[in-house]
């Protein structure tokens, strides 16, 4: 058969991998086979445009194994590296992984755009200007992603902003243009590699000045803009290319990444640009006000029976469970509960932790039935007649702010509506405040009491305290 045929139905055989894969990712029970259909998608994106770019049988024919061979050695490497890496990141530094991969993808997006521009064949206005344009999006999004990535992994420390910064953006965004419009001028011209050196750099610049003065927390909003970038200047280069597999695997990553965008920013209450623009800590920090109420500590014992003559606990965990590890011993508490007859429910926000989906992820990894899990539209009606709800390391999303106060910046964001249970424990460490950096009156309301202590050691107690209660206080809750 045609190689170039061959080609074409690896694309409609990729596509509908992607596609197929992306959807039976949307329910935690199909995810897993999901993220192996999309896999095998990818790689025939990879082996196709393999065979595309280098054309090998003409290659073969004209004595060009050594360049073959490189080639398929470069992939084997880049296969291997990731597949040994990705097994063995921490699910905790999986966001700093996402990172670093998707400003490769960037790079390499721009890595070919600027080849074409150097050594490139092809002519007229719109291959230059697509070619460009996709060189520009992968350089961005390879600069913006390492800055990310530092962020995200504490190499970097607080957002850095200058006055005037949104200015210096701006004039450095007008030079690229500028810098683009010089090489569509006079593309292959002599000052071409000049000129494209500092259109190259230009970009770069962009996506660290750009990503720089973001909070870290929000740092997975920007990651998968920046994924959305990639996949869109993977899909130009395919245009550029003529490669029509590359352009189908570039639109599915960018519009999958820019519709994950879009519903984490809708899951806060934000838009894309206040993310990206409006310094969130800094105004939160402004607008935080004095309680009324006071704060109840009580001991993990306590809180750990009273759940276990409650006959419904909903738990509603956060950001601090995953960063005290704490869902193997949460579960372990959850399987105490059950076995002693209470119903016990977790109740998932969207944008619970700090990544999507974290929550699910964190629980899966330890264990937890999927069918215990609930969304928070499908569990709030809930709350009202629950005996308990725990919350451990959440903070925002159980924040009734929210509902109420029209200058929280947290205002309007859905919540899970902890507060009309019956009671209520919190764990956290001690008075931080969440990622918004407001106070949570929830903490000072009349039937919310706090457990405090890191995640970890307070369930340990619990676990502990319903052990200690024996075997024999079962049947006193069934009678
Ligand atoms: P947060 O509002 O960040 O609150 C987490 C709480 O956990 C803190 O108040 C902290 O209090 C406590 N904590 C931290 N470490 C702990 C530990 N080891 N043991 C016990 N408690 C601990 O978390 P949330 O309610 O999950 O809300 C998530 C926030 O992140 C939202 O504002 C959301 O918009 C934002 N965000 C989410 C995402 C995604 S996609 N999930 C992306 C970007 C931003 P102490 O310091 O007192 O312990």
């Amino acid at each position: 058969m045609n190689i170039q045929l061959c080609i074409e139905l690896a694309g409609l055989v990729a596509a509908f991998l992607l596609i197929y894969g992306l959807k039976r990712m949307s329910s935690p029970v199909t995810a897993h086979g999901g993220i192996v259909l999309a896999g095998v998608g990818m790689l025939v994106v990879i082996v196709a445009s393999f065979f595309h770019v280098l054309d090998v049988p003409a290659a073969a024919r004209a004595g060009l194994g050594l360049k073959i061979g490189l080639a398929a050695l470069a992939l084997a490497l880049g296969l291997g590296w990731a597949g040994w890496t990705g097994r063995r990141v921490a699910i905790t530094a999986m966001p700093q992984m996402v990172a670093l991969y998707n400003g490769m993808g960037g790079g390499a997006a721009a890595a070919i755009a600027a080849a074409e521009l150097v050594a490139g064949t092809g002519t007229g206005l719109a291959h230059w200007g697509v070619t460009l344009l996709g060189a520009a999006i992968g350089s961005i999004s390879l600069s913006g992603s390492v800055v990310a990535w530092a962020k995200l992994d504490g190499r970097l420390g607080a957002p850095w902003r200058v006055r005037g910064q949104q200015f210096i953006n701006a004039g450095v965004l007008a030079a690229l243009v500028l810098l683009g419009a010089g090489i569509l001028i006079m593309p292959g011209g002599a000052g071409t590699s000049a000129l494209a050196v500092l259109f190259f750099g230009a970009a770069f610049a962009l996506g660290v000045l750009v990503t720089l003065p973001i909070g870290g927390a929000d740092m997975p909003v920007v990651i998968s803009l920046y994924n959305a970038f990639t996949g869109l200047a993977v899909g130009l280069d395919g245009y550029v290319l003529g490669n029509p597999v590359l352009m189908i695997a570039g639109m599915v990553v960018g519009s999958a990444g820019t519709l994950l965008t879009l519903l984490m920013a809708r899951a806060m209450n934000r838009s894309v640009r206040n993310v990206l623009f409006s310094n969130f800590g800094d105004i939160a920090e402004a607008s935080g006000e004095a309680m009324s109420g006071r704060l109840k500590p009580t001991e993990a014992s306590d809180a750990a029976i009273a759940m276990r003559y409650a006959g419904k606990v909903i738990i509603a965990p956060g950001y601090g469970l995953a960063a005290a590890q704490a869902q193997h011993k949460l579960y372990e508490l959850v399987k105490l509960l059950q076995a002693a007859g209470v119903a016990v429910k977790f109740a998932i926000h969207p944008v619970a932790g700090r990544m999507p989906g974290h929550m699910d992820v964190l629980l899966a990894e330890a264990g937890v039935p999927y069918d215990l899990l609930y969304e928070r539209d499908d569990i709030n009606a809930e709350f009202a007649d629950t005996d308990i709800a725990l919350v451990i390391g959440a903070n925002d999303v159980v924040n009734p702010a929210a509902r109420t106060e029209k200058s929280s910046p947290i205002y309007g964001m859905p919540i899970l509506d902890v507060d009309r249970a019956h009671q209520i424990y919190v764990i956290k460490r001690g008075q931080g405040k969440g990622y918004a950096g407001v106070e949570n009156a929830l903490f000072y309301a009349d039937n919310c009491n706090m457990v405090y202590g890191d995640a970890q050691a307070v369930l340990t107690r619990m676990v502990q305290a319903i052990k200690a209660l024996g075997e024999d206080a079962a049947p006193d809750r069934a009678a």
